[in-house]
């Protein structure tokens, strides 16, 4: 079987154009103009990495974006102070507040103290709960950008059998409710699943977010199932000494022999995160003020 490579670039690039253009809508109609926060405590190099590349693409769809960065050893009432003048400052939409925090901030406390209806990474504790309960909420970013690939893919993905990797509060729970909320049949499988190969190989949709590289390989993959990785794990490259390389949880090349379709590692989901940031803000701006929702855009 020859299966279909999901460009992941290309499908974020495509959802930046859609959340560029309801911007314009929102300003033009409206004189609205969505406005997404994020806050970094501390000097982490990666977390400032991330944190310059969701300004740079929340300013290229014609969002207003606006950093905080904190000294490592802001106190956590200074955060919260933060946080509650973000809440009521009604030109800010979104709010993230980027993780890992520093060790003496409790990163639960923090994240529960964003407003839910500005928490744009869904990691609220009212937003797990009325996703797992099939309300409308604010969804992780990572496990919708996974969503609407399936969705663009398969069409709709009523009854089939979909089997998510890993069981993390930050992809793989949420992606199994999603999952559900679209009338999958769906297991978590983990690393204490007996027979996990069989219960992979049954899958219609192969959802892999288990930090483990190249863990799921193709005999793992039933004939013509969907898979998408969400794993970047850096390993030692087998041909370059003193390099790395970028694998996913999935075994690519014989994974790809059986699939229909499957995400790259790099270039799959990876680009679709801060796709669905932006889409997240655009929703949690819409509903703000009271207008239709982005379409394509939301679970
Ligand atoms: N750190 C790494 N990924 C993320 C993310 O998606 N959201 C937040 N808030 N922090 C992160």
């Amino acid at each position: 079987m020859t299966a279909k490579i999901i460009d992941g670039k290309e499908f974020a690039a495509k959802v930046r154009a859609k959340v560029g253009e309801h911007v314009a809508r929102l300003k033009k109609d409206h004189g609205i103009t969505p406005g997404l926060a994020v806050v970094l405590v501390g000097e982490d190099p990666a977390s400032e990495v991330y944190v310059r590349n969701k300004g740079k693409s929340t300013v290229e769809v014609g969002m207003n974006s606006v950093e905080h960065k904190l000294d490592a050893d802001t106190s956590e009432a200074d955060l919260l102070a933060l946080i509650d003048q973000l809440n009521n400052d009604p030109a800010i939409h979104g709010i993230l507040c980027q993780l890992p925090l520093p060790k003496h901030l409790n990163e639960e406390l923090v994240i529960n103290s964003i407003s839910p209806e500005k928490d744009v990474d869904g990691f609220h504790i009212s937003n797990v709960g009325m996703l797992s309960t099939g309300q409308k909420s604010m969804v992780p970013c990572t496990p919708l950008g996974c969503l609407m690939m399936l969705r663009d893919h398969l069409g709709s993905l009523s009854g089939l059998n979909a089997v998510v990797v890993g069981r993390s509060n930050i992809v793989g729970k949420p992606m199994a409710n999603l999952l559900l909320k679209d009338s999958c049949t769906v297991t978590i499988a983990h690393s204490r699943t007996k027979n996990i190969e069989e219960v992979v190989r049954a899958a219609d949709i192969v959802v892999a977010a288990v930090g483990r590289p190249e863990m799921i390989t193709g005999d793992w993959i039933g004939e013509g199932a969907t898979v998408i990785d969400v794993g970047i794990n850096r390993i030692p490259h087998p041909e370059k000494e003193g390099k790395n390389k970028l694998v996913g949880d999935v075994h690519f090349a014989s994974a790809v022999e059986k699939t229909g379709a499957i995400t790259p590692v790099p270039g799959g989901v990876g680009p679709m995160t801060i796709a669905c940031l932006l889409a997240n803000t655009v929703t949690a701006c819409s509903r703000a003020n009271g207008l239709e929702e982005p379409e394509g855009l939301t679970a």
